[in-house]
């Protein structure tokens, strides 16, 4: 038996919610191939588009990783299984390029197996391959890559994930611009300590976005992606961050932020039209500046 599955690029934090909030796009994603065969084991037979930038080690690999993690736990460490992982999206994008493949391995071994779990009830074994990738298993790339659509991490222990409606016609417009952000650096940056002013300004600010999705206000979407604690840091490493800011705004986006920990930048919209302004007029700058870029369109 064989099963091929695609699993989304995600936009985590969504500006204000560092490490709670965060949404899938419909494309770009990573594509992994699964079969189940005699031999006991999980083997990474092959990772094309990722120009030997990941490790085929089945333990160092996500996908395997976390595949080996959830036989273990199913108690089917006799299984055999062969895997072949095609990235489609770029790596050290922010978009949760790790969490993409990990996903799309621990869906396939899952219907292998018979759907043995739900959705939700794979996302503590895809944590488990974000701390491979980055040090520290956050779930706000791997909840909304597993789960699609908006998505809140409320708590990490215990785990507690909820769904959040996404309002109609809402696009995201995402640029990549090509630097190197990898995510440890970026979450090693981050001060530790808030003032209680900041946080003040935080918290309204993640229950102004989550309002706005349940009322299915746009603009109060828009107006709550502020972001007082980690993107006045990380954005140090964006190549002209304010002015990517300026022109998603003057092309019609509601809020605009990095996107995970960087160097992708995303807007959102009311419509595809804006979107694609937007990331054109980004992407024009970044080629002036002499910064190649990648950009995605995709409705929430
Ligand atoms: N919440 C994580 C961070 C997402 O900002 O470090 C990484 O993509």
């Amino acid at each position: 038996t064989e099963i091929k599955v695609f699993a989304p690029a995600t936009v985590a934090n969504v500006v204000c919610g560092f490490d709670v909030l965060g949404f899938a796009v419909n494309a770009p994603g990573d594509e992994v191939v699964m079969r189940l065969v005699e031999e006991p084991g999980v083997r990474l037979l092959k990772i094309t588009g990722d120009d030997g930038k990941l490790p085929l080690n089945s333990d160092k690999n996500t996908v395997s990783a976390s595949v080996k993690h959830y036989l273990a736990h199913i108690g089917r460490e006799d299984v055999g299984v062969e895997i072949e992982l095609h990235k489609k999206m770029p790596i050290g994008s922010g978009l949760g390029s790790s969490s993409a493949s990990t996903v799309a391995g621990l869906y396939a071994i899952n219907q292998l197996m018979g759907n043995l779990l739900t959705a939700k009830e794979l996302v503590p074994f895809a944590m488990k391959g974000e701390e491979i990738a980055c040090g520290y298993g956050h779930a706000d790339n791997v909840a909304p890559a597993i789960m699609g659509g908006f998505v809140l991490v409320r708590s990490y222990e215990p785990l507690d994930v909820i769904s959040l409606p996404v309002p109609q016609g809402m696009y995201a417009a995402i640029v990549y611009p090509e630097v190197d952000v990898p995510t440890k650096d970026a979450r090693q940056m981050i001060r530790a300590k808030v003032q209680l002013k900041d946080a003040v300004t935080q918290w309204g600010n993640v229950a102004g976005l989550v309002s706005g999705l349940f009322l299915n206000d746009l603009d109060l979407v828009g107006r709550s992606m502020k972001d007082v604690l980690v993107e006045p840091t990380r954005s140090i490493l964006i190549p002209d961050f304010e002015v990517l800011r300026k022109l998603a705004m003057e092309n019609g986006a509601v809020g605009f932020g990095i996107s995970g920990s960087g160097p992708s930048v995303f807007a959102l919209t009311k419509d595809e039209e804006s979107a694609k302004l937007i990331t054109k007029a980004q992407q024009m700058h970044l080629h002036q500046i002499n910064i190649q870029s990648q950009a995605y369109v995709s409705e929430v």
